[in-house]
């Protein structure tokens, strides 16, 4: 079974979507990961971020390997936390708006997802790479609420900073982030996590 979690930046996702997986022993896909570990590996090796081929040919050259205890690794280098960088926030859109990228990155998260039982967070993951998918879900929340989430992940960084970076990643990104038209709308803005993963687990229980 396939568990499409898509929804903007601070939306919950991934805290959801991997609090869900472990809850129901399904294997967790951070898609987001993946455009921001080619993202971190592109800046290393000082390719062009302007360049959907290039860039495409250094993610067919660079899997993510996403490790058993969540640790995920690119070139033999630990990127867990760099690919966490406000810089990286910045840049992932460019090299994630590129349709060349995309179709590399969608053709491995589908060749991920057949592995087995899934929950999978991103953006298209209801309308393009899964379909399909059995129970599909978009998150939602209020920009404040996005933005002050935003705040606890990246201390260090000035919150007006955040702010102005997320709104600059909602509107890059929104021409890949929308809900499928059969998706569950969910807004998380005053819900715990554990309401959310509860609410998404009923819906798991319903078609199982
Ligand atoms: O969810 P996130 O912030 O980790 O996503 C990082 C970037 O990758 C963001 O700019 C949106 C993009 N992305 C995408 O376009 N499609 C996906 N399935 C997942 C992420």
């Amino acid at each position: 079974m396939i568990v499409a979690i898509d929804g903007p930046a601070g939306s919950g996702k991934s805290t959801v979507a991997s609090t869900l997986a472990s809850r129901l022993g399904f294997h967790y896909l951070d898609t987001g990961a993946m455009y921001r570990a080619l993202t971190w590996i592109a800046r290393r090796d000082g390719t062009d971020l302007a360049d959907g081929p290039a860039l495409a040919a250094l993610a067919v050259a660079h899997p993510l390997s996403f490790g058993l205890d969540g640790h995920l690794e690119m070139d033999g280098e630990d990127v867990t936390a760099p690919i966490r960088d406000a810089e990286i926030d910045r840049l992932v859109p460019t090299v994630a708006g590129h349709p060349e990228v995309r179709e590399v990155m969608r053709q491995r998260q589908r060749a991920l997802a057949v592995a087995g039982d899934s929950v999978i967070e991103g953006r298209d993951i209801g309308t393009v790479v899964a379909p399909d998918a059995e129970v599909k879900v978009f998150l939602l929340a209020d920009e404040s609420e996005r933005a002050r989430r935003r705040t606890q992940d990246r201390p260090g960084v000035p919150a007006e900073t955040l702010a102005a970076d997320l709104r600059s990643r909602d509107e890059r990104d929104a021409v890949n982030t929308r809900p499928a038209e059969d998706a569950v709308l969910l807004d998380t803005t005053v819900l715990s996590v554990d309401d959310v993963v509860e609410r998404i687990a009923e819906l798991v229980e319903r078609v199982r």
